[in-house]
Parts: structure tokens; C-alpha cells; sequence
């Protein structure tokens, strides 16, 4: 009898069925993702490829899960196996490090942890509702809970410093300000975007306006010698300093429109005159194609009251605001700059 031969296709993969299978398991790379990251797998491979024994030892793994999680995730890139259990470092699994420059590990903690990863299991709620899952979890507000202590506020804040610092150079760079501004940052995080601001613009004064207990921790002493910045504590749904330039980065996406209508009128009433305000968010557009953009946004359902927002969105909260939108500059990151100046 002969043999059959290989078959070098396999047809049944074209079954839809087999797609779905895929996407209801996609919640696992991230798991794993979250496990290497939070053992400091990566930590323990700076000196070339390790036997995957060593490293389980070292981290305090199961050898055998170890593997496991560690070989899944080198079929996309993170990590990679030299056929002799040994793993080494990739260029995605060196950003896992703690102490490299540009270290996303922390970030990789931030958006894995169960603050989101628990309320995007119940997203089923949120779409029946209308309303985030989270208060009904974790007992509190998102933004109240991750004020609770040093250590939690730590997981937010560095995460999200951590996810910011690749976009802000670019978007700074995509500002178009005018000369010897006065820059609020609203709710400027650590002062990442801030820091890139003043590095480019070398007669501009920056205002970071945020939350107490984040400002303790901002990033702005980093300008060493060239003090053209300023702290301002407060909320933003009440106030907000006065200055020419208001940055409100990834913070609209947060909030309802009532309270966006909020901040924008806060930083509407404090403007000085010819001043403008550069919204810095996703801008949905129509369609199909894949778009980051529509997956943050089901964070924002799952876990904030917020969403991401089309142009025609962002207009109609300026215009309940007192600015009117004046363009949307592209920046080349996901996000783009949503400009507004004074309505007349
Ligand atoms: C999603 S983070 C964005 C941080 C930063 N703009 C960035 O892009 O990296 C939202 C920020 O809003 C700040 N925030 C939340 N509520 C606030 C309030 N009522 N007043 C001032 N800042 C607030 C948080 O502390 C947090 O830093």
C-alpha cells in the first residue's frame, strides 16, 4: 500500500468556525503576556538565552508552565525558543526589562491589570446598561480607586507614564504653538507630554495640572537646571489655571460629555486671549478596517465612562463649550490633535 502523501494545506482551517475558536481564546496571550511580565522573566535574560529551568528557578516559576506560557508567547515575537528549551530575549521581549530605556513592562502591568481585565469580563453589563461594571466591583470610582494607596496609584500612573512615552515626543512635535506660550497640561499625568513641549519649544512656560498625589511623583525636575514649569494642584471638573495653551491628552476619552463639557469650559473660562485648546485623543472614522482606537474604547465602556469620539463628537462637545473646532492634525501616532480656538 502507498503511502499518503503530507498534506501541505490544511482545508479545514478555511471553516469560519475555526477563526471564532481564535478569537474567543485571544484572552490568553494576554494572560500569558501578563505572567512573563509580572514573574521579570525578562529581567533574568539580559546576559544571552537561559535554560528555561534556570530561569523557572530564578523568577520562583513551575518549570513546565514556564515553558508553556513562555513558548506561546514566542509565536508572536516575545521571546524566542532556540530548539534546546533555552529562551532568549527579542526586540519586543527586552522592552519587558524593568531597568532599559524605554521599559513597557510597566505598562504591560497597567493594561493587563484586573481593574480591566475583571470589568472586561462582565462587559456584557456595560452593553446591557449603559453603565461601567466597575463601582459595582471594585467598591469605588476608577480614578478613586487608583488614589487609594502609593502602591496602587503606582500601578496606574507609571503604566500609564510607561504607555505615553513613545507617543509624546511625536505629538509634541505635531503642536503647533505659538511662541513664549503659557502650556497647561490638564491632568499631565508625570509630565511626559509636558517634557517633550518644553524641550521643543525653548521660550514656552509649562503649567502640569493635576491630581496631588500624582504630582508627587512628576517626571518635570528631569529639565535639570531650566525651570520654565510649574505644578498646579486642583480638579479639573471645577478649575483650571490660566495659561494660552490647554493639552487635554487621553483624558476627554475618560468622561461622559457632560463632564467633558466640564473640563473644556473650565479651561475655556481660564484662557488667555488668542489662546487654544489641543485635545489629544483617538478620532474614530467610519469603517471596518482594524483601528486601535475601537478597542481602547471598550476600555473606556468597561472600566471609565467615556469613549473614544469622532470628529463630529469632539464638535459638538467644543461647541457646548464655548471653542470652536478648527481642524484635526494627523500626528503619526494613534492619536491625533483635535485643535479648538475661542467661539466668538
Ligand atoms: C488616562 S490618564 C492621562 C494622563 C496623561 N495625560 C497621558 O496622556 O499620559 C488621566 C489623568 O487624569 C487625571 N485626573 C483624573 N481625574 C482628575 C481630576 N478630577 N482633576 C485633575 N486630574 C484628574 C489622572 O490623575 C490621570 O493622570
Amino acid at each position: 500500500m502507498e503511502n499518503s502523501p503530507v498534506p501541505t494545506e490544511r482545508p479545514a482551517e478555511a471553516d469560519p468556525r475555526f477563526a471564532l475558536m481564535d478569537h474567543a481564546m485571544g484572552y490568553l496571550f494576554p494572560a500569558a503576556l501578563r505572567a512573563a511580565a509580572a514573574l521579570g522573566v525578562a529581567d533574568h535574560l539580559g546576559t544571552g538565552p537561559r535554560p528555561v529551568a534556570e530561569l523557572a528557578e530564578e523568577v520562583g516559576a513551575d518549570p513546565l508552565n514556564l515553558y508553556r506560557t513562555l513558548r506561546l508567547l514566542a509565536t508572536r515575537g516575545i521571546f524566542a525558543e532556540d530548539g534546546t528549551g533555552r529562551f532568549a530575549l527579542t526586540a519586543a521581549a527586552e522592552l519587558l526589562r524593568t531597568d532599559v530605556a524605554g521599559s513597557f513592562r510597566s505598562a504591560i502591568l497597567m493594561l493587563t491589570d484586573r481593574t480591566f481585565w475583571l470589568t472586561a469580563g462582565e462587559l456584557e453589563e456595560a452593553v446591557r446598561t449603559g453603565t461601567s461594571p466597575f463601582e459595582r466591583l471594585f467598591g469605588m470610582p476608577f480614578f478613586d480607586h487608583f488614589a487609594r494607596d502609593a502602591d496602587t496609584a503606582a500601578v496606574f500612573h507609571v503604566g500609564m507614564a510607561a504607555m505615553s512615552d513613545p507617543e509624546n515626543p511625536v505629538i509634541a512635535r505635531a503642536c503647533d504653538l505659538p511662541p513664549e506660550a503659557v502650556v497647561v497640561d490638564v491632568g499631565g499625568g508625570h509630565g511626559g507630554l509636558l517634557l517633550s513641549v518644553l524641550r521643543d519649544n525653548p521660550a514656552s512656560h509649562g503649567v502640569l495640572f493635576e491630581q496631588p498625589h500624582v504630582l508627587r511623583e512628576h517626571r518635570l525636575a528631569e529639565l535639570g537646571a531650566d525651570d520654565r514649569w510649574t505644578l498646579a494642584t486642583g480638579d479639573f471638573f471645577t478649575e483650571a489655571p490660566p495659561g494660552d495653551v490647554y493639552l487635554i491628552k487621553r483624558i476627554l476619552h475618560d468622561w461622559d460629555d457632560e463632564r467633558c463639557v466640564r473640563i473644556l469650559r473650565n479651561c475655556r473660562e481660564a484662557v488667555y486671549d488668542q489662546g487654544r485648546v489641543l485635545v489629544v485623543d483617538a478620532v474614530i472614522t467610519q469603517g471596518n478596517a482594524p483601528d486601535p482606537g475601537k478597542v481602547i474604547d471598550l476600555l473606556m465602556m468597561s472600566s471609565l465612562t467615556g469613549r473614544e469620539r469622532t470628529r463630529a463628537e469632539f464638535e459638538a462637545l467644543f461647541d457646548q463649550a464655548g471653542w470652536r473646532l478648527t481642524r484635526v492634525i494627523p500626528t503619526g501616532t494613534r492619536l491625533s490633535i483635535v485643535e479648538g480656538v475661542p467661539a466668538t
